[in-house]
C-alpha cells in the first residue's frame, strides 16, 4: 500500500464503529461531569459511576473516536525509556510509585473485562524497549535495573521474537495489549445501564468554576454539577496554562496480515529510527501487524512521505506483511515525563484535570481513572502527589524544556507568519496552503472537484498559524497541536472554536 493521497482510517473504528449517542439538549444537573470520552474520561466517569455519584460524559465528537479510537493500544508499565530518569527526578519512591499506579491500572482494566465480560481481545505479552545501536546498551541496562528497582518484572535480554537483530532490550512480562474501543464501548454501555449518562457531539464552550460549577455547550445547555473532570487528551478552559507544559507530536501509524507463524510475539518499542513501536492483533485466521512511528510536531513537514517511509520500514523487516491501514495519533508530552492529573489549579476546588500521557495513554487514562475518583469522592490515593499537576518542585528540572516548548511556540508564532505565501492559482486539486489575501493569512484547500475552501489562518487557541496536512487534509497547528477539518470544524483541541470563514 502506498499512502499518496490520504489515510484509509484506523483499524479499532472500522472494526468496531459503535452505536451513536444523543446529543445533550436540555439542561442537566449532575454530581459529576466529564468532559471528553476517551480512556481517561470515561474509565473516570466508569469508577464514579460505581462510587455512587451521578455522571454525565460529554463528547464533542463520538465516544473512543479520537485519540483514543487512533492508538496503538498498549497496555503496559514499561514507557520506553522512563524509569532511570524518574529514579533521578523523583527519587527511587518516585519511580515505585509510577511502576504501581500504572501496573495498577493494568491489573484494574483486565479485571473490568473479565467483569464485564467484554470481549475485547485482551492479550497478554511480554513489553520491549529495545536499541539496534550498540552505543546505547549501557542506558538500556540501567533502564532495566531501574524498571527492576522499581518493581516491575523487568531484565536486559539481547533476544527478541523480532525478525531482526538488537543490541539489546528491556523486557518486562506480564503486560497487556487489546481492542481498544472493544473495551471502551462495552465500559460506556455499563456505565449506561448503571445510570450514567453519555452524549456525543456535544461541545463545551464555557466553564464557570464555583459551588457548583457551571458548564455551558456551545448549543446554549447548561450543565450544573459539583465536580468537573477536564479529560480532553489536550486540555480546554486551561487555567493553569499547563500548554506551556506540554509539547504536542503527531505519530503515524500502518497496519496489515502477517500469517501468525511471523508474529514477533510481544510488544515493542525502540527510541531510534525516529521510533519505532510494533504489536500484533487478533485478525481471523491471521494477525494484525500495527507499527507505529515518525513523530513530529503537528503542522510540520511531509506527512505523505513520512507516511511512505514507515510503510517501506514495515515492508522491509516485516515482507510478507500486507498493509490495509494506514492512520495517525496524537500525544502530549508533559516537560518532566510525568502525567498532569489531579487538581486543575492551585485554587480548584472540584475542577480536575487529566492530561499528558506522552504516548502511554492506555495505562495512563486507565490510571487516572482510578486517581481522580479517590480525588472527588473523599478517598486517598498513594499516587496523589506523584501525578499532581500542581507540583512545583520540578519547575527546576523542567527548566530546559520547558523553554524548549515555548522557544517552538513563539518560533510558529512569528517565523510562521514571515513565511512566503503562495498564489490561490497555484494549488492543484486536494491541496492546501496558507495564502494571503488582501493582507490576511487565508488557509485554503482546493477540493478535488476544484473549489477552493478558505478559512482564517488564524488559530482560534492563541493564534499560531495552522498549516494543511495534505495526507490526512486537515489544517493543524504546531503550537499546542489543534486540528481543523477543510472547512475549520475542530477535529481535536485545545481550540474550541472553529477557524472563521472567508469567502475566496
Ligand atoms: Fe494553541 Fe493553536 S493550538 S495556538
Amino acid at each position: 500500500m502506498t499512502q499518496n493521497s490520504h489515510v484509509s482510517g484506523s483499524y479499532w473504528l472500522q472494526t468496531a464503529p459503535g452505536p451513536d449517542r444523543p446529543a445533550l439538549t436540555d439542561d442537566l444537573t449532575v454530581d459529576v461531569a466529564v468532559i471528553g470520552a476517551g480512556v481517561a474520561g470515561l474509565s473516570t466517569a466508569w469508577e464514579l459511576t460505581r462510587a455512587g455519584k451521578s455522571v454525565a460524559v460529554l463528547e464533542a465528537d463520538r465516544v473512543a473516536a479520537g485519540v483514543t479510537g487512533h492508538t496503538t493500544a498498549k497496555v503496559t508499565a514499561l514507557h520506553t525509556l522512563v524509569y532511570d530518569k524518574l529514579r533521578r527526578t523523583r527519587g527511587p519512591e518516585g519511580a515505585r510509585l509510577y511502576a504501581r499506579s500504572q501496573s495498577e491500572a493494568i491489573e484494574r482494566a483486565a479485571w473490568i473485562a473479565d467483569e464485564l465480560g467484554v470481549d475485547c481481545d485482551w492479550e497478554r505479552r511480554s513489553a520491549y524497549t529495545y536499541v539496534r545501536d550498540a552505543g546505547r546498551v549501557e542506558e538500556l541496562r540501567a533502564e532495566a535495573r531501574a524498571a527492576h528497582e522499581a518493581g516491575l518484572p523487568a531484565s536486559f535480554v539481547t533476544e527478541t521474537g523480532l525478525p531482526f537483530p538488537v543490541a539489546g532490550a528491556v523486557k518486562v512480562t506480564g503486560q497487556a495489549q487489546f481492542h481498544p474501543r472493544k473495551y471502551l464501548l462495552a465500559l460506556a454501555d455499563d456505565l449506561l445501564a448503571r445510570g450514567g449518562q453519555v452524549y456525543e457531539h456535544t461541545t463545551v464552550v464555557g466553564l464557570e468554576e464555583g459551588e457548583p460549577c457551571r458548564l455551558t455547550t456551545d448549543t446554549g445547555v447548561t450543565v450544573t454539577a459539583r465536580d468537573v473532570v477536564v479529560a480532553t487528551h489536550y486540555p480546554v478552559f486551561d487555567r493553569a496554562l499547563l500548554f506551556a507544559r506540554l509539547s504536542p507530536r503527531r505519530e503515524l501509524v500502518v497496519a496489515g496480515t502477517i500469517a501468525a507463524g511471523r508474529d514477533p510475539d510481544g510488544m515493542y518499542i525502540t527510541p531510534d529510527e525516529g521510533t519505532r513501536s510494533v504489536r500484533t492483533a487478533p485478525h481471523g485466521e491471521d494477525r494484525l501487524l500495527v507499527v507505529t512511528g515518525e513523530h513530529f510536531t503537528p503542522g510540520t513537514g511531509n506527512t505523505r512521505a513520512r507516511f511512505q517511509h514507515l510503510s517501506d520500514w514495515a515492508a522491509e523487516h516485516f515482507p510478507d506483511v500486507t498493509l490495509t491501514h494506514a492512520w495517525a495519533t496524537q500525544d502530549n508530552d508533559p516537560t518532566d515525563t510525568v502525567p498532569l492529573v489531579g487538581p486543575f489549579h492551585p485554587g480548584a476546588h472540584h475542577t480536575y484535570v487529566a492530561t499528558g500521557f506522552g504516548g502511554w495513554g492506555m495505562s495512563g487514562g486507565m490510571m487516572a481513572g482510578r486517581l481522580l475518583t479517590a480525588q472527588i469522592t473523599g478517598g486517598t490515593c498513594e499516587w496523589s502527589e506523584l501525578y499532581d499537576p500542581r507540583r512545583l518542585r520540578s519547575a527546576v528540572r523542567e527548566a530546559p524544556s520547558f523553554l524548549k516548548t515555548q522557544a517552538e511556540v513563539a518560533r510558529h508564532f512569528v517565523g510562521d507568519r514571515l513565511r512566503p505565501a503562495p498564489p490561490v492559482e497555484s494549488l492543484p486539486p486536494g491541496e492546501g496552503a496558507v495564502v494571503r489575501v488582501g493582507g490576511e493569512r487565508l488557509a485554503v484547500y482546493r477540493d478535488e472537484a476544484g473549489q477552493p475552501h478558505a478559512v482564517s489562518a488564524r488559530c482560534t487557541h492563541m493564534g499560531c498559524l495552522v498549516a494543511f496536512n495534505a495526507a490526512e487534509r486537515a489544517w493543524e497547528c504546531p503550537c499546542h497541536g489543534s486540528r481543523f477539518d477543510t472547512d475549520g470544524k475542530v477535529v481535536q483541541g485545545p481550540a474550541v472554536r472553529p477557524l472563521e470563514q472567508r469567502d475566496i
